[in-house]
């Protein structure tokens, strides 16, 4: 991927913004409605499946892609509607400018108006450090490749794996570098992602995780949601 690639805002259907990467032939979320989609594979396969069965004032995530920056968002009105403390350390090789996020829709879509300056805070707050951008929620961003990255020590409750498809970035998805990801989960948590290919579910096996293939959001069949004993 070059450095400096050319992105169109696009909208899926269910009124949300997306980004599409002509030279790639490749969005950042699906052409189905990236909310809804977020929602279905990081906040209720994510957070919610894991928040039901255990207890923490405090949960840790790890996303990789921070992209558009909609995971974090979501995961700070999780946050707020749970009243729980959520850190969210995420990784992003390629930034986006700010002439490109200002203009996602993603507060108002939700119907949160009140969220468009901390996700503003969330894109422009600096890299490397920790920000408190409310009582139940703060970021830590880390512009890194994930092939080059070494974690801070943190223990995370949950993974957010979001790269581009296997099919466009297969490099992403290659045993050691999830090796490296699922390597910051505690012991109980999980790494959730939209894809649900074989290889992907056999190499995940192989590092001893717990494998489920749950119903995908809209237009996806499935989705995977691994666990560590
Ligand atoms: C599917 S998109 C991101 C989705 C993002 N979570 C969102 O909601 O917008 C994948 C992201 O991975 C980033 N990426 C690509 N190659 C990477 C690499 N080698 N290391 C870390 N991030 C990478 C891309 O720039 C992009 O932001």
């Amino acid at each position: 991927m070059a450095e400096e690639k050319k992105i169109e805002i696009i909208q899926t259907e269910d009124g949300s913004h997306s980004l599409f990467l002509p030279d790639m032939d490749e969005t950042y979320h699906s052409s189905h409605g990236a909310i809804q989609e977020s929602r279905h594979v990081f906040i209720k396969h994510g957070l919610d499946d894991w928040a039901a069965q255990h207890h923490a004032d405090t949960i840790n995530i790890l996303e990789i892609g921070f992209g558009t920056g909609l995971n974090a968002l979501l995961a700070y009105e999780w946050a707020h509607q749970h009243k729980k403390n959520v850190v969210f350390y995420t990784l992003e090789a390629y930034p986006l400018k700010e002439e490109i996020t200002t203009q996602l829709n993603y507060p108002a879509q939700m119907g949160q108006e009140d969220f468009d300056a901390p996700f503003q805070q969330m894109h422009q707050c600096s890299w490397g450090t920790l920000h408190q951008l409310s009582p139940y929620f703060s970021i830590y961003k880390i512009h890194d490749k994930l092939e080059t990255v070494s974690f801070p020590a943190v223990n995370c409750q949950l993974v957010f794996f979001d790269a581009f498809a296997p099919s466009k970035q297969e490099e992403m998805w290659a045993l050691p570098l999830l090796e490296k990801v699922t390597d910051q989960l505690v012991n109980g948590g999980a790494l959730s992602t939209y894809c649900a290919k074989g290889q992907l579910k056999r190499d995940l096996k192989s590092l001893g995780l717990t494998v489920e293939s749950l119903p995908g959001p809209p237009g996806k069949f499935q989705m995977v949601r691994a666990s560590k004993a």
